[in-house]
This record gives C-alpha cells, structure tokens and sequence, in this order.
C-alpha cells in the first residue's frame, strides 16, 4: 500500500463502551450476501495436548516453559483443551450461527520436527475437525502459521536462516494435499509481523530472540515462505480454492502535523507495514526501508534473484487483523505526553530503523490489554487498502477485545464493553463497505477464551467464557448477541435479552 498520507482523516467515531441504544444506533443492512460470519482461534492458545498425537514441541512450549516469559509461568499444555472438545466447540459455534470458523493448523502436529512426512495423527485431528464443521455447516478457514514453529527448526535457525522457508513451503503442501478436499480457504501466515518483530526483535514472544538485524531477516523469510507455499497450495489445490495471508497492518496516526512526526508516522508505516504490503502486493520493499534499515542486515545478501517475484504471486483476499490504531510522534513534539507501550516494545525495541519513535495512547477508552478503542481506524484501514488494491477482496480476520470479565453467581458473564466494541467495529466495517471496500467477511478474536501468549490466561477475548478449573464453556452475552447480528444478516439495534429463548 502507498505510504501514510500526510494528513491521516481525523477519526470521527466516539468509541462507545455500554451497549447501543435503539436511539443511538441506526438500522442498516450493510452486509452483502455471502458475507462469512466467523469466529477464530489458534491452535497454541485453544488445543492443549501438546504431547499427544505425536506432536512434536514448538517454540512456544520452549518460550512458555522458560520462567519469566508469560504471566503466572502459563502455558497451553492445557490451554482450552480444544483437541479433545472441538466437538463440543463446533456445536457452540453452530449455536452462534457462524458460518466459518478461523483455525490454525500446529505445524508440529504434522511434521513433528519441521521436515519429513506427514504425521497421518496430526492430520486426523484436523480431517475429524473439519468434518465435524462441515457437517454443520461451517465453512473452515485454516491457517497454516499462527506462530507455532517446530522448536527443531528454531534450533537450525529458526526464521532468521533462509531455509525455514522451504520447510514451509514442503509443510504447506504436505497438509493442502491431506486436507485440500475439505478445506477451501487457506491463510498462509498469521501476522508476520509479530513472528518477526516481537520473536526476534523486542524477544517478548517466542522464541525470544531479541536482535534487530535477524527481525528483519525473519521479516523477509517470512515473505518468502509466503510466497513459496503460495506456490505449492497453488499446485495441489483445486483452482476454486482461495489463498490468503492475514497481516496485522498498523493503522498509523501521526500526533501532530509536524514534518518530524509525519516522518515518524511513514517510517513506522515502512516497518509496520510495507515491509510485508510492498513485496507481497507490489513486488517491491520500500526504498526507505532498505535505507533505514542498510545499517543492521545487507540486504544484497538477504535478498536472493527471484524471491520477489515468489513473494508477489497473486492471492485471492488480504487478510485484515485489527485491535487498535497506532499513534506515532517524537520525542521532541512528545514531550510531557504519556507513552504507550509500542506494540510489545520491551527493554529491544521491535521497530528496526525506527528506534526513537515514540507510540502515544490513542484517546478514547481502552480495553484489559490497554488498547485504545477505535472503530474508525478499522473503517480507515479497509478504505486505504481498497484504494490501494482496489480488486483485491478483503477479510477481516481477527477483531476483538479482552475485559475483565465478571462471572455472575449464576455462571453467566454480562460483557456489554465487549458488545459495544463488537458493534461498533463491525458498524466500522460497514462503514467501509458502504465506501465501496469489498469486505467479504468478519471473524470474532475470539470464538473461547484462551492462552494469551506472553499475557497467559489473564486476558480473556472469547465470546464463550472458558472455566480455567473445570474447562466447562459458557456463552457470554456478547455470544448472545452476537448469534442475533448473524440471524439478522447485520448489527442489532440493541442487545438482545439474555433470556430470550430465541438465543442460544
Ligand atoms: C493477535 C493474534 C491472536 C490474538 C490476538 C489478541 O495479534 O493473532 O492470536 O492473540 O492478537
């Protein structure tokens, strides 16, 4: 996508944290036909049995089994227990009326080290998980990266060597040829920024490496091995069959309109965004990119003949991931303001070249994570993204919000903030839409509760509130209300009633 415009549009929406009204909230069929209703998940956060099946140990087994690196020593040993209740699950989400479900598939469930032949256990989990959701109705959306690396190729490299990315690609075709008859839809990786940045740049998720110039050769890796399983999903998937990659693209606001916040703003957008947007859409890294950069990796040597044109093979939908915007400035215009965390920016930063940006909290409210509310950045996103590709669909992969959750003396969980950003984000969507975006679908992060990688199981997304001592699943009111905006085909102009025997 182009670079950030001077003049980013003010964000207009007031974010809302109490459920809508009927008065404040207008009737509006926005959605087109078709439009995927979904809810998702990862498999790190939601399977559990992590030694069963023959799955081999990933790099998040490694990072969460080293003391110090997720709240309360957490782990997903258990997580939600997913592999041995998917069925239980996907009966929850029929209850909700999804249409499609957002998985990821654990590639050390499949090659147990990262090489070699299938494991025929691995792949029963998902034919059985597929089958059961397609039996209802459910039209199943798998990623094949959402951040699980088997720990053997972390140990020869992991992202930072070359190599890793022709395992993906063998992975990636090894599980399109297993599964390819049920499963239509493929993300190859989910927010390659953050297996980049925050595994090797900022270290605050696995594998915790912390040294920009092996981010950044992650970064381009993670382009290739893109490209490469585009190419081999391509070459075993029938032609009808959908490819996509999901990005967390930082909706970047500079604070001010001073040219060196401006310049702060376009070097985050680079490093944030283009770096992965320039290659994969447009063939090409930014310019200023390899020139901020040129002092912490050779990218002559990094960059091989021809990866280019495998990175920038076509695909069907971009993949749209968003919480919160990014506000950006310097320290000198940023004097005095309070600061926000960078988006996992610990004592190493995850922005290579782009070190003395300073992130400011976006106004407004802010979820349990401390993310600032802001539906009009997704509005943005989508319409910068049409206007820069203007045939490519878009899918908004993830979008939700973490709460302190209050379970009632009866088990139940009241969550009318979750409601409200829920409902105010997709009114966001059909903003864009309606702005002439081509937006064919909306997935709720997330469908249960789980592992919150560096944050452990203290911060809760789900939809379905998830009892850590007994794993017993109970839909919260934003479930409920959310099964009443896919009956109706659009936003409700007002939570429904939890009693009513029309809800699940
Ligand atoms: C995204 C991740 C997802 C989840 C949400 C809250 O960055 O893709 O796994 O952790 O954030």
């Amino acid at each position: 996508m182009p670079p950030v415009p001077p003049h980013t549009p003010p964000h207009t929406r007031t974010p809302a944290t109490t459920a809508p009204t009927p008065e404040t909230t207008p009737a509006r069929p926005a959605f087109p036909p078709g439009f995927a209703w979904g809810a998702a998940t990862a498999a790190y956060q939601v399977e559990g049995a992590v030694t069963e099946g023959g799955r081999g140990p990933s790099i998040w087994d490694t990072f969460s089994h080293t003391p110090g690196r997720v709240a309360g020593g957490d782990t997903g040993d258990t997580a939600v227990d997913h592999y041995h209740r998917f069925r239980e699950d996907v009966r929850l989400m029929a209850d909700l009326g999804l249409t499609s479900y957002r998985f990821s598939i654990s590639w050390p469930r499949i090659q147990p080290t990262g090489r070699g032949p299938a494991t025929e256990r691995g792949l029963d989990f998902y034919r059985a998980l597929t089958d059961e959701l397609l039996s209802h109705g459910i039209t199943p959306l798998a990623t094949l990266y959402h951040w699980d690396l088997p720990q053997e190729l972390e140990d020869r490299g992991g992202w930072p060597a070359r190599d890793t990315a022709g395992r993906f690609a063998d992975y990636a075709a090894l599980t399109a040829e297993a599964l390819g008859d049920r499963v239509t839809s493929w993300t190859t990786l989910n927010e390659p920024w953050c297996s980049a940045f925050l595994g090797y740049g900022s270290g605050v998720h696995a594998p915790g490496r912390t040294d920009p110039g092996e981010a950044l050769s992650a970064a381009h890796h993670l382009n290739l091995a893109h490209g490469l399983a585009t190419g081999a999903l391509r070459a075993v998937l029938p032609p009808a069959a959908r490819v996509l990659i999901s990005l967390n693209l930082h909706q970047i606001r500079p604070f001010s309109a001073d040219p060196a916040d401006l310049a702060a703003a376009r070097r985050i957008d680079a490093v944030g965004n283009r770096i992965f947007t320039g290659p994969i859409l447009g063939g090409e890294y930014p310019e200023s990119l390899l020139a901020d950069t040129a002092h912490l990796v050779d990218w002559d040597t990094l960059l091989h003949p021809g990866d280019l044109a495998q990175i920038s093979r076509p695909i069907d939908l971009l993949g749209v991931n968003y919480y919160t915007p990014t506000v950006v400035s310097t320290p000198g215009n940023a004097d005095g303001v309070a600061r926000h965390d960078g988006h996992g920016a610990g004592a190493h930063s995850p922005w290579p070249g782009a070190e003395d940006v300073v992130f400011l909290p976006a106004p407004g409210e802010r979820t349990a994570m401390d993310w600032p509310i802001d539906p009009g950045g997704l509005t943005d996103l989508l319409l910068r993204l049409h206007r820069a590709h203007p045939g490519l669909p878009l899918l908004v992969t993830e979008n939700g919000a973490a709460f302190d959750d209050v379970v009632g003396p009866d088990g139940f969980v009241d969550d009318p903030a979750r409601i409200a950003y829920l409902h105010g984000h997709l009114e966001a969507v059909a903003d864009a839409i309606a702005a002439g975006a081509d937006v064919r679908g909306y997935y709720l992060w997330s469908l249960l509760d789980n592992f919150e990688w560096a944050y452990g199981y203290g911060k809760r997304f789900g939809a379905v509130h998830v009892d850590y001592a007994t794993l017993a699943r109970t839909p919260k009111a934003s479930a409920r209300w959310y099964a009443e905006v896919i009956r109706r085909g659009g936003p409700v102009r007002q939570a429904p009633d939890p009693d009513r025997d029309d809800c699940p």
